[in-house]
């Protein structure tokens, strides 16, 4: 395999920097890099220290996907884009049961931003946790798989970049939306591995065979004893 496509490869890999302080996502950072290059800042961190990583990420040159999945009135999210842009992430989310009001805002303001061909904006359809069984408890009627169809769709429609899935539905988004819609899919779990509190769940080589972009990984790799050994060997399974 070429230079370039490893690092192709490796760009895919994202962590989840599930931490509750900067000093331990650091941390993890200098155990997996080079391997890994691309991270996510999600709820716990933010919560505890906002963008204090992000000058961080790109005085390294490292990729980061803020995953704050913003679901608010289309003008409140239009402006904390605008503000998250600023930094230049590679990917950010935001809540496709926003609707699309919303994820037009989200669109325009990523569109009409200086950084715009830098970074995407993903919707979350249908969170990984979620059974086929929970959903009709929530008022959504049919599969999670259809639900999942039904908000790409509307994302898409909306100017979005593409959509967070499972990776269990890739195939059937990659179809649907074209080689150019983003999907970003979390719940990746290696053979054996334990699913914690994931429902939808794939293998990192099956879901990079059913058209997955970008896959997101925390625990296999985080609470391994060699989290370095670990994304070595996703990304070898990712590169068949
Ligand atoms: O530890 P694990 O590999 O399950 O981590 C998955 C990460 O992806 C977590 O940070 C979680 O917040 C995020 N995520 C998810 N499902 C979604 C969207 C994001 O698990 N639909």
């Amino acid at each position: 395999m070429t230079t370039d496509a490893v690092e192709a490869i490796r760009r895919k890999l994202i962590l989840a920097l599930d931490f509750p302080y900067v000093q331990e996502a650091i941390g993890m950072i200098h155990k997996v890099r080079p391997e890994v290059m691309h991270y996510k800042v999600g709820l716990e961190l933010w919560s505890s220290t906002g963008g204090d990583l992000f000058h961080y990420f790109n005085e390294e040159e490292l990729d980061f996907f803020v995953d704050l999945k913003l679901h608010d009135i289309p003008n409140t999210v239009a402006q904390a884009v605008k503000k998250i842009m600023a930094h230049k992430p590679s990917l950010m989310t935001i809540h496709a049961m926003g609707g699309m009001d919303m994820m037009r805002a989200a669109a325009d303001a990523k569109n009409g931003h200086e950084h715009a061909a830098h970074s995407k904006v993903v919707a979350v359809t249908v969170l990984t946790h979620h059974h086929d069984s929970d959903l009709p408890k929530l008022g959504m009627s049919g599969s999670a798989a259809d639900q999942v169809k039904r908000l790409a769709n509307l994302a898409q429609e909306s100017g979005l970049d593409g959509v967070v899935c499972s990776a269990q539905e890739a195939a059937t988004l990659r179809a649907q939306c074209g080689d150019d819609f983003t999907l970003v899919c979390p719940g990746i779990r290696p053979a054996g591995s334990q699913a914690h509190d994931q429902a939808r769940i794939m293998t990192p080589k099956a879901a990079i065979a059913a058209g997955a972009d970008y896959l997101v990984v925390g625990r296999p790799i985080r609470q391994a004893e060699d989290p370095q050994a670990v994304a070595k060997a996703l990304l070898k399974e990712m590169a068949e």
